[in-house]
């Protein structure tokens, strides 16, 4: 089974990533890793700490001449910031010392006070370095690594933004398929349909000027899914609840949906449900609907993957207008400004796929098991094998 550890503040020397459970035999380099964090750097409405950041990566462990060996693999992600400034030097210095510059202005939406609470902190920096979506790159660089052993299944995953503020795909619009992926990224806002599109960018541009900040809803897409990833007998065994989880960990996500789960809760029962029928000419049983989103009873179904998160707008403002209170002198205040994005959405997206690709790659290990890729793979076409002579 897969275990990922993090490690690294945002303005720190570098963040580590130790993945821990994958086969030997994995082919992997440094540029498949970094081309998957520069799209997590993609979207229009970015701030220009995506222009400053370079992500800058070394193995350190669990790769010997561009394949894994089973071991740990570990990788560094050094913070080109930390290396070009010497304030982040002072402010972050692991030596003993203190900072001349407390921030004491806790910002509304994010974890400084809560933070500070829980671990007695009076410098809500304490607690925002290692809160912050910084974090997430080494998320990625690990989801690089969960996405590439994935494929030796034939399971690809992408993502898409259905909804930016107010701006929505409809909900008839065609999905993307996996070699619609580049179009995705090459749209700003990685929305797959144009007019869509056109109409988040907008909304991005108006709340732009009025230094404001703007939510919206990626939907990951997982194409060739093994049937029996996951399991109904116990409540943390369930797939649908290991997604649900993963997705809620990311940073500013507050909703997260299976399927179509929000709207077919108003349906009525006949017309809420995923229909089943006998493929003949593939031997095999299929749904003819995907609201169920690809799970039943948290056991995936071989069908389409369907998995949506929703994400609030951001919570610092470039113009700030947030009440908030100065924990030093107890006055009210409004909420400091640090430099920041109109919305992250469209990174969210990238981020939503690496943590769908991070429990998909887990639950595979669990069930398929192996030491190297070979015997991986050899494990899951047996499984396949097996279902399609009993279910024949
Ligand atoms: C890719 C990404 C980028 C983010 N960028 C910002 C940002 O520029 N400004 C901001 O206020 N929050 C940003 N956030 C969200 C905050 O990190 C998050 O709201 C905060 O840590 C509090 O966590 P919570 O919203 O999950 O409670 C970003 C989140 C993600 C996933």
């Amino acid at each position: 089974m897969l275990r990922l550890l993090t490690a690294g503040e945002s303005h720190g020397q570098a963040l580590v990533v130790v993945l821990e459970g994958l086969p030997a035999g994995l082919e992997i380099t440094v540029e498949d890793i970094q081309a998957e964090m520069a799209r997590r750097r993609l979207g229009y409405g970015r701030g220009p700490r995506q222009r400053f950041e370079v992500d800058e990566l070394t193995l350190l462990g669990g790769v010997r001449h561009g394949r894994t060996l089973g071991s740990p693999l570990a990788i560094e992600i050094r913070n080109t910031e930390w290396f070009r400034s010497d304030r982040w030097h002072e402010e972050m210095s692991p030596a003993p010392g203190a900072t001349k510059e407390p921030l004491t202005q806790v910002r509304p939406g994010h974890a400084d006070l809560a933070g500070m609470q829980k671990y007695g902190f009076t410098d809500a920096r304490d607690v925002l370095e290692r809160a912050s979506a910084r974090e997430t790159a080494a998320r990625v660089a690990a989801g690089a690594v969960a996405k590439r052993l994935l494929s030796h299944l034939g399971v690809e995953i992408i993502s898409h933004v259905i909804q930016m503020g107010s701006a929505r795909v409809p909900a008839e619009a065609a999905r993307p398929t996996p070699a619609d992926l580049d179009a995705v990224d090459e749209s700003p806002v990685r929305c797959f349909d144009p007019a869509a599109a056109d109409a988040m960018i907008a909304e991005v541009k108006a709340a732009a000027k009025d230094g404001d900040s703007l939510g919206g809803v990626v939907e990951v897409l997982a194409f060739g899914v093994p049937i029996g990833l996951g399991s109904h007998v116990h409540w943390d065994r369930k797939l649908d609840g290991l997604i649900a989880q993963s997705l809620m960990s990311i940073q500013a996500v507050k909703g997260v949906e299976i399927g179509d789960g929000f709207e077919v809760a108003g349906r009525r029962g006949s017309a809420a449900h995923d229909p089943i029928r006998w493929n003949s000419e593939d031997g095999r049983y299929e749904r003819l609907s995907t609201l169920a989103g690809g799970l039943e009873g948290g056991i995936t179904n071989g069908e389409l993957l369907v998995a949506r998160a929703a994400m609030k707008p951001l919570a610092t403002l470039n113009v700030p207008t947030l009440e908030t209170v100065d924990t030093a002198t107890k006055e009210s205040a409004v909420s400091f400004k640090e430099r920041t994005d109109v919305t992250a959405v469209p990174a969210m997206g990238v981020v939503a796929e690496t943590m769908v690709a991070l429990v998909l790659a887990d639950e595979a290990q669990r069930k398929f098991g192996g030491d190297s890729v070979a015997e991986f793979v050899r494990n899951a076409e047996s499984a396949a094998a097996a279902t399609r002579d009993r279910d024949a």
